[in-house]
């Protein structure tokens, strides 16, 4: 799929499919072993020193795209720099009733409300204790299950179970898609949770002898106020740093589509303004020290770009990859060591949040 051509026929074929089925398919290739790896030249100046960890490259495979761990090290062979698993919730359950997955062509959209489908903790555990070699960047995103009675003791028990073979862990409080989990942005329940979640992972530190990062995933519609007072918890609790977004409950600007007004989670390139904009306000609120994923619509080196210079240290995507293929990598990475040449520059980190103000002032409309 790495080839052009072939990447066109590969998507004609999926989107011949429902979505849902499509993700199963492009699952079974990778896990299969089809898919020819990434043959970018490597380009020192993309690489990013974070916490404890050497990402070969900036750009990630975004949570919900390898939910059960399947396939980490085929999606690193594919170029990525590293690859986020899950959300996982420490039990099974089967998500919402089908279909829950929805294209949106012709803005490049997709519109899902899986609700968490996943196999749970032991699963995973399973899987990834069972890689060949665990080499690579592989982080893990935790959340509740739908029917917990004490979700912060269901992300406690994320970083329980996956310390020791996490990279890094990300704490979604952000989908859309199980009712009142985004209640967990607010202030005072935010402040309980990321005390929960930042001891449970301090005392692992000291039986593992290893501090595995911890990030929050947020969504992009917090009101300024919101994005503030989350900020100043996420300093004050210590928390290792932020992803910017996860998919808006929006659905300004789209094109006529009956499927725009399914309910769910929307991402793609309809997100992109919105997300950069939250990912610029951040970096502005946090300081240029904070840690920070930009996600959401990127779909192009140029956009890529955008990410970085309002403030990202590192990025992620997947709905694009429904439209272009995964030979998006490839040109993303070579169209960001071309960016690099262009301004003069021998590091992303020289350019991060270069355009940081504009993007935080800019209006989503
Ligand atoms: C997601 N996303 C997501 N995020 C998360 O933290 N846990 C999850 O389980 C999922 N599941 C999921 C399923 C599907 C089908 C999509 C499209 C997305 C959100 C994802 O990680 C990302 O934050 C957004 O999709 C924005 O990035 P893109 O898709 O615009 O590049």
């Amino acid at each position: 799929m790495v080839f052009p051509l072939l990447d066109k026929l590969a998507i004609a074929g999926l989107h011949a499919m429902d979505a849902e089925t499509a993700h199963g398919v492009t699952i079974k290739a990778l896990k299969s072993g089809l898919v020819p790896a990434c043959r970018v030249r490597q380009d020192p100046r993309l690489r990013v020193k974070l916490w404890d960890l050497d990402f070969p490259n900036p750009v990630g495979m975004a949570a919900g795209f390898d939910k059960n761990g399947e396939v980490p090290d085929a999606l690193l062979k594919l170029g990525f720099g590293y690859t986020e698993v899950g959300s996982v919730t420490p039990k099974a359950q089967p998500g919402n009733p089908k279909p829950r997955v929805f294209r949106l062509p012709s803005d490049e959209g997709v519109i899902n409300r899986y609700g968490f489908n996943n196999e749970g903790h032991a699963a995973l555990r399973a899987r990834l204790e069972g890689r060949h070699r665990q080499t690579g960047i592989v982080g893990i995103n935790v959340g509740a299950n739908k029917d917990a009675t004490d979700r912060v003791a269901d992300y406690v028990a994320g970083i329980e179970m996956f310390a020791d073979l996490a990279s890094y862990f990300a704490v979604n409080i952000s989908s859309p898609n199980t009712p009142g989990l985004r209640n967990l942005q607010a202030r005072d329940a935010l402040a309980e949770l990321l005390t929960g979640v930042i001891s449970a992972r301090d005392e692992k530190t000291r039986t593992l002898g290893r501090k595995v990062p911890v990030l929050l995933k947020i969504a992009p519609d917090v009101s300024d106020q919101e994005m503030a007072e989350i900020v100043e918890e996420v300093l004050a609790k210590g928390v290792d740093g932020l992803i910017v977004s996860n998919t808006t409950i929006a659905r300004t600007g789209l094109k006529p589509d009956p499927r725009r007004d399914e309910a769910g989670g929307l991402s793609g390139k309809p997100l992109f303004r919105r997300s950069t904009i939250a990912l610029a306000k951040a970096r502005k609120l946090a300081g240029p020290d904070l840690p920070i994923v930009g996600v959401g619509g990127i779909d192009s080196a140029e956009t890529a770009w955008t990410k970085i210079t309002a403030g990202a240290n590192l990025i992620q995507l997947y709905s694009s990859l429904t439209y272009k293929g995964m030979g998006l990598i490839g040109e993303i990475l070579n169209g960001l060591s071309r960016e690099l040449d262009k301004h003069g520059l021998s590091s992303l980190d020289e350019a991060r949040g270069m355009n940081a103000d504009a993007w935080a002032s800019a209006s989503i409309d």
